[in-house]
């Protein structure tokens, strides 16, 4: 169902490198395994797609109420909570046809205009909120809900607003836990054994995703089979492939990898795989810096530095093999604009052909490229990359020597904000830090 080649990437590493690489990825493999035997290991990811079975019905039967009641259904998180949901929907969403209710997502930022319009925007509408938060304590989704629930109240009473609050949190930890428990909302749970940003294929990804109306069945079965695919220590197993090749890179001295697509609905599967990665990998002073583009919109932007600028990175290029329409360009008999030479030609396939000319042309300046390929966009596939993905990260995490499942590094700004904002408990570092303010 994935498909991953090296051949514009090898030519950039040693024989021994990445023989190193793959050593160290299959002993990364084994722990991987072995350490998923342990009920206490953050590893529940891994089983997801088998553990969800149960709870898919409950799920779809929830999205269906928070469908029939709104002509909008707000989705508050920020970081896992959010950007899984986000990707597959943007993935799966026509670019501009929409039935069925809005979903729009809040408490991923402190923008005050965006929430003040949000609000103006909800005012009228009848609308739903589903309020997703691990810990139940960030202070992003906290304050949305906070503005968003009483709107709700407000316009809607507080018995209609409890069957339009949905909250997906911890079993019995956090402010939002209390919150649903006192209120009687309806709560989903996040496993103890799943991080946020390993959390898409629970119900933290698969209520939004259903919510707006896309089946959530096809992707746990696409990431059930790839689950089983990827057990497996064998030389085509594509996870361990692009764990190896990304090693081995980063080794050679490529400190960049841009995730790069050619479908603009793909922008957010993106942002969640910047996520994925840079928050599993980069601590310790190691690991790749993760960015990403969209071709070929971007060539005419960052296609220069990707070309000629410094030479310490490699691109990570996914190609969706078939789209969902056909649309040719057609004949001018005049020709006035020159484009009679692709006259018949499908857009995908002049789509695929820049494709290909970029990676060769960036190959050749210096920019390494993996290129990986699923057959197109439908449930089955996504849910098998956004799992490939999962699994590759843990994987480079465990060869990179770092934990692939914390983010200490994450609390460093939110201390400080606390101390800044006068939260309680943080009086004595507020003081400290409002010295050193400039
Ligand atoms: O991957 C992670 O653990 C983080 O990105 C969290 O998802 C993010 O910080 C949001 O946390 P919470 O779900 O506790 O609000």
């Amino acid at each position: 169902m994935i498909d991953v080649k090296l051949d514009y990437a090898l030519t950039h590493v040693s024989e021994q490198v990445f023989a190193e690489a793959w050593e160290n990825v299959r002993k990364a493999h084994r722990r991987l395994l072995d350490d998923a035997q342990d009920s206490e290991a953050p590893l529940g990811w891994l089983e997801l797609p088998e553990r969800m079975q149960h709870e898919l019905e409950r799920i779809e039967s929830v999205a269906q109420r928070l469908r029939e009641c709104s002509d909008v259904i707000v989705i508050v998180g920020i970081g896992g909570s959010y950007l899984g949901a986000k990707a597959v929907i943007e993935a799966f969403q026509p670019y501009f046809d929409s039935t069925g209710p809005e979903v729009v997502f809040a408490g991923h930022h402190l923008s005050e205009d965006y929430l003040a319009e949000l609000v103006d925007y909800l005012a009228d509408k009848r609308f739903s909120i589903n309020v997703i938060s691990k810990s139940g304590t960030t202070t992003e989704p906290a304050i949305a809900f906070r503005v968003l629930r009483d709107l709700l109240e407000r316009t809607h009473g507080s018995k209609a607003a409890r069957r339009r609050i949905v909250t997906t949190t911890d079993r019995e930890k956090g402010a939002l836990r209390k919150l649903a428990d006192a209120k009687g909302y309806d709560t989903f749970v996040v496993p103890d054994d799943v991080g946020g940003r390993y959390s898409v294929l629970s119900a933290v990804g698969l209520l939004p995703i259903a919510a707006a109306g896309f089946d959530i069945r096809s992707l746990t079965n696409g990431a059930g089979k790839t689950g089983k695919w990827l057990e497996k220590e064998t030389e085509d197993n594509p996870a361990l492939t692009y764990a190896a090749m990304r090693n081995a890179l980063y080794e050679s001295g490529k400190k960049v990898e841009l995730f790069v697509h050619y479908e603009p609905k793909l922008r957010y599967l993106a942002e969640w795989w910047k996520q994925l990665f840079g928050e599993s990998e980069g601590k310790e002073g190691k690991g790749l810096f993760v960015s990403s583009a969209a071709f070929t919109t971007d060539l005419h932007s960052l296609g220069q530095y990707i070309q000629e600028g410094e030479r310490h990175l490699f691109e990570t290029v996914l190609e969706v093999v078939r789209t969902h329409r056909a649309l040719a360009v057609p004949e001018d008999p005049k020709d006035g604009d020159g484009l009679n030479y692709l006259a018949g030609q499908r857009l995908q396939e002049v789509n695929r052909q820049a494709a290909k000319a970029t990676t060769l042309a960036h190959h050749d300046g210096g920019a390494p490229n993996i290129r990986l390929s699923i057959e197109s966009l439908d449930g089955e596939h996504l849910g098998a990359l956004l799992y490939f993905f999962e699994f590759s990260c843990a994987i480079s995490g465990y060869v990179l020597g770092v934990d692939p499942f914390n983010q200490p590094g994450v609390e460093a700004y939110k201390q400080n904000m606390f101390a800044l904002l006068g939260k309680p408990g943080f009086e004595a570092l507020g003081e400290d830090i409002r010295k050193r303010l400039k």
